[in-house]
C-alpha cells in the first residue's frame, strides 16, 4: 500500500479552495491590459511567429488576405492572443466570437455579412460550431460567398450572396474534435506549444512592468518555474503574489516572499495545486496508480471529462506526471515519488513501460 507523507490526504471538490489560477475564462480589464499586440511583444512561439511574418508580408505584397488560421493547444498558451496580433500587424480588424455564440444560422450570417475586405473573424471554441454554421462557413472560406436557399419543393433555389474577402481564425483546445471538412479548409494549422521557463520570466517581467510591480530576477524565475509552462498562469500568479507582497511586506517580490505566498496558495515548486495533487493522489491511493477511465477521474473529482482532458491533464502529460493508455491514465513513478509516496513493487515494472 502507498505511503503518505505530505498528510494531505484527498479531498473532495468541496473541500478545495479555489485558488488554481487555471479558469479558462477571461478576467477581461487584467488580460485586456496586459495582452501583447506586436510580434515584439509576443514572446516565446518563435517558429509561429517567423512561418506568420513571412504569410504577413507575402498577403501584404499580393495585396490578398492571408490564409485561413487555425490555432490548437490548452488554455492560456496565447491562441486568442497571436490572433489580434496578427489583424494588428496586417492593420487589419477583428471581429471576436465564439462557436457556443454562433448556435442559430442568421448569428454568423449577420457576422459574415458585416465584415469589410481583409477583416478577420476569429471564432473560439470552432470545435464545437454546430452543423448548419460549418456548412455556412464552406462556401463562405472557399469562395467568400453565402447560399441562402430560397422558395421550397420544386422552385427551391440557390442564391449566393458574395460577402468581403476575409481571413477566418479559428482556435481549438481540441484539434481531434474538428470534422474533416472544416479542418482542410484551413491554410496554416499550428499548435502552440508550452513555455519554457525563460520566456515565462520575460512575460512575468513584462507584465509587472505593467502593473507597476517590483519583481526581483530569483522572484520572476520562482514564479515562471511554478506557472506550468503557461503565460496566462504566469500573469494570474504574479498578480496574487503582488497583493501579498503589499500586504506582507513593503510590495516587492522577492523569491522568498514569492516562496510564501505559493505556500499559502498551496502551490508546489512543480506548480501543481490542491486540483492536480488530487488527480494524481485518486490514481495512486485509490487505484494503485491506473490505469483509470477519464469518467472515473472526472466523477471523483466532480468536474467534468472535458475539464479534465482540456485543462488538467496536457500539463501533466507534458510534464511527465501521467501517461495516457487505451485504457485509462496512469500516474508515473514522477508522480509517485513528487508527491513523496513509495512506489509499489508490483507497479515498479508495470510503470516501466
Ligand atoms: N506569447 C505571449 N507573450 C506574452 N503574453 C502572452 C503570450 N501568450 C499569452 N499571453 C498572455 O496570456 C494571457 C492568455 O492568453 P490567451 O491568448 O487568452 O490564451 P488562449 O486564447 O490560448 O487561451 C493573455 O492575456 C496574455 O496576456
Ligand atoms: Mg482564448
Amino acid at each position: 500500500m502507498a505511503i503518505i507523507s505530505d498528510g494531505e490526504k484527498f479531498k473532495p471538490q468541496k473541500d478545495r479552495e479555489n485558488i488554481s489560477c487555471r479558469q479558462t475564462e477571461y478576467d477581461y480589464s487584467f488580460e485586456t491590459n496586459i495582452r501583447p499586440r506586436s510580434f515584439d511583444e509576443y514572446i516565446g512561439q518563435t517558429k509561429l511567429k517567423e512561418t506568420l511574418k513571412i504569410s504577413i508580408e507575402a498577403a501584404k505584397k499580393r495585396n490578398e488576405p492571408l490564409d485561413h488560421m487555425l490555432f490548437y493547444g490548452p488554455p492560456g498558451l496565447g491562441k486568442t492572443t497571436i490572433s489580434s496580433v496578427i489583424a494588428n500587424e496586417m492593420g487589419s480588424k477583428i471581429k471576436t466570437t465564439s462557436a457556443p455564440a454562433l448556435e442559430k444560422p442568421r448569428d454568423l450570417i449577420g457576422i459574415l455579412m458585416n465584415l469589410k475586405n481583409n477583416d478577420f473573424l476569429f471564432i473560439d471554441e470552432i470545435h464545437r460550431l454546430n452543423k448548419v454554421a460549418e456548412e455556412i462557413l464552406y462556401p463562405a472560406m472557399e469562395d467568400f460567398s453565402i447560399d441562402r436557399t430560397i422558395g421550397s419543393g420544386e422552385k427551391t433555389k440557390i442564391l449566393r450572396i458574395p460577402i468581403a474577402r476575409f481571413t477566418l481564425i479559428g482556435a481549438t483546445t481540441k484539434a481531434g474534435s474538428l470534422s474533416g471538412p472544416l479542418r482542410d479548409r484551413f491554410g496554416i494549422i499550428h499548435k502552440l506549444e508550452f513555455y519554457t521557463n525563460t520566456e515565462l520570466k520575460q512575460i512575468i517581467k513584462r507584465t509587472a512592468v505593467i502593473l507597476n510591480a517590483q519583481i526581483t530576477e530569483d522572484g520572476s524565475e520562482l514564479v515562471a518555474s511554478r506557472s506550468r509552462g503557461t503565460p496566462r498562469i504566469a500573469n494570474r500568479l504574479l498578480k496574487r503574489i503582488r497583493d501579498y507582497a503589499i500586504v506582507k511586506s513593503n510590495g516587492e517580490i522577492t523569491k522568498e516572499i514569492a516562496q510564501k505566498a505559493f505556500k499559502l496558495l498551496n502551490i508546489d515548486e512543480f506548480g501543481l495545486d490542491i486540483a492536480d495533487r488530487d488527480l494524481l493522489k485518486l490514481l495512486i491511493e485509490k487505484h494503485e496508480g491506473g490505469p483509470v477511465g477519464i469518467e472515473t477521474i472526472a466523477a471523483a473529482l466532480g468536474e467534468d471529462t472535458k475539464t479534465i482532458e482540456d485543462v488538467y491533464e496536457p500539463y501533466l502529460l507534458q510534464a511527465g506526471f501521467i501517461s495516457r493508455t487505451p485504457r485509462g491514465r496512469k500516474a508515473s513513478a514522477v508522480a509517485y515519488k513528487h508527491l513523496g509516496y513509495k512506489l509499489p513493487s508490483v507497479q515498479q515494472n508495470f510503470l516501466a513501460d
